[in-house]
């Protein structure tokens, strides 16, 4: 007999192998009709497995699956949607070489009689799912065009249109700005109304104890406990997740009088065709040796823009000066800025970070092959000890340097590109949202290291996509709203709200 009580899944004694790996062990525990139900963990517990094999991207594992009561074993997505199950993947799953609306509807294309795709339909059903996220990303353009949030949004929309009752949400505001976080937030709300039922995977806490009824913590592949939102704080789960409480970051004496060691003076990069005509415009401030300087803004306001261009990574030459170490630079390819001493940590692993085909080893070394030669020949011993040396250092969980890149966790993968910057040795360290996708052990971890970095000299330049993150790490922060710089805060007068002010001020009023 079908109850309330009846959960809408059962997980009873999941357990999946990976070659060396045990990414589950015996994990058993209930999903209830219509509630958001979190799981937590850190980078590498076993999450996105487990939600892989409910939604039948994995088939081989042991342990059985019960949809409301019946054991069920999905061998395809496709199974899994058909019995109401749909997922928004991590690591985003598109076609990049296809449209939106191809993505959206891929397998499931509207059709007319004869069978002739209806594309007029598809385009028009793709702008309604998009509206409801209050995006005005087109139909029609290539996955590959956009930007890793608006990708991120696509992979939202698709999984809406599925229509499922249990939709599973695997990080899916890892690449989303506050105000399409807010977005993402009403679609949950009307989708609850509807009585789905959601798993909703995060390593934000304010996220989790803001929408979760139920909390389920996962560590090492093993089931921890399922806990009441009511019943638990941040920190009790921080500790269940981590086996230990978490120190914070010691912060150092910022360094008030040390050398300039980068200043840009009145950058501009273009925006050809459209509207605003800028990108950037008129960016001018000074980075000092050991510093750590926060660029705070909302999405388009011209964060990884910047970054890029200082990395000799834009696709417009910008306008305006540069200069690096007192010397006037105009890096137009990212190995210029390397040899002037600048690393940079990309927001977009996947497509501009990582090479999937590559193992640890390959991936970490990539930029420092020179420093891994002896005599201009490559030693892979000496690669070998550089990427052990980061997988201590960065705690990256992977069964080995040799293991694929892409058998690693998400977060795990993202260590494994600031293990890269690190073997460069560079004096400015540019980092684009690097706790993305990272667990609370680890950035804390990471926080520590930029620490320890700034305290031996390096200058940083870092944003994010949290505010308190950044609030945490910063000795100073800059504000930029449309492109333009329209805020200055030392880390004694940050606020939340004096940088949302400040990202939020058009700049045409300043
Ligand atoms: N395809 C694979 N091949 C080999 N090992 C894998 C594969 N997928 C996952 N693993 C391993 O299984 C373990 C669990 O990984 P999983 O991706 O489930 O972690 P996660 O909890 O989602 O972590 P994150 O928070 O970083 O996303 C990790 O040790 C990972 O390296
Ligand atoms: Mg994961």
């Amino acid at each position: 007999m079908i109850t309330e009580s009846t959960p809408v899944i059962s997980i009873r004694g999941i357990g999946k192998q990976f070659n060396a790996v045990r990414a589950l062990n015996g994990v058993s525990f209930d999903v209830m009709p219509g509630e958001l139900h979190a799981v937590m963990g850190e980078n590498g517990a076993g999450k996105s497995t487990l939600m892989k094999i409910l939604s039948g991207v994995y088939s081989e594992y042991e342990g059985e699956l019960f949809l409301r009561g019946k054991p069920v074993r999905f061998h395809s997505t496709r199974e899994a949607e058909d019995a109401g199950i749909g997922i928004i993947h991590q690591e985003l799953n598109l076609v990049e070489q296809l449209s939106v609306a191809a993505n959206i509807f891929l397998g499931r294309e509207t059709k007319r009689a004869l069978g002739i795709l209806n594309q007029g339909a598809m385009d028009r059903r793709a702008a309604e799912l998009l509206a409801q996220l209050e995006s005005n990303i087109s139909p029609r353009a290539l996955v590959s065009s956009l930007r890793v949030g608006d990708q991120q949004l696509v992979e939202i929309a698709k999984a809406i249109s599925l229509e499922a009752e249990i939709l599973i949400m695997d990080e899916p505001t890892s690449a989303l700005t506050e105000s399409e976080v807010a977005r993402l937030y009403g679609v949950i709300d009307r989708l609850r109304k509807r009585g789905v039922t959601i798993l909703y995977i995060s390593h934000k806490m304010d996220e989790v104890f803001r929408l979760a009824e139920r909390i389920t913590v996962l560590r090492d592949g093993q089931f921890v406990q399922t806990v009441n939102r009511a019943d638990a704080t941040p920190r009790s789960i921080a500790h269940l997740m981590v086996g230990r409480d978490i120190e914070p970051a010691r912060r150092r004496q910022s360094n008030q009088a040390s050398s300039v060691v980068l200043e840009t003076q009145g950058l501009s990069l273009a925006w050809p065709g459209h509207s605003r005509g800028w990108r950037l415009k008129d960016v001018s401030f000074k980075l000092n040796q050991g510093e750590i300087l926060g660029f705070a803004g909302l999405m388009g306001a011209g964060r990884t823009e910047l970054l890029e261009c200082l990395f000799g990574a834009s696709s417009v030459q910008p306008q305006g000066q540069l200069i690096v170490q007192g010397k006037m630079e105009r890096f137009s390819h990212p190995a210029e800025a390397m040899k002037a001493g600048i690393a940079m940590v990309t927001e977009d692993r996947k497509r501009l970070g990582l090479f999937a085909q590559m193992t640890v080893r390959e991936n970490t070394t990539l930029c420092s092959l020179q420093n891994c030669s002896t005599a201009g020949v490559l030693s892979r011993l000496r690669e070998l000890a550089a990427t052990d040396k980061q997988i201590r250092s960065l705690a990256i969980k992977s069964s080995g340097p040799e293991a694929r890149i892409t058998s690693l966790s998400g977060g795990n993968q993202q260590k494994c590109i600031i293990g890269r910057c690190m073997l460069t040795r560079p004096s400015i360290l540019l980092l684009d949202d690097p706790t993305r996708g990272v667990d609370i052990g680890a950035k804390a971890e990471l926080y520590q290291l930029m620490e320890q970095l700034a305290t031996e000299g390096v200058a940083i330049i870092v944003t994010s996509s949290e505010l308190p993150e950044l609030l945490t790490v910063s000795d100073r922060i800059l504000v930029l709203c449309e492109g333009v710089i329209t805020g200055e805060f030392t880390r004694e007068e940050a606020t939340e709200q004096r940088i949302m002010e400040a990202a939020t001020q058009q700049p045409h009023f300043v």
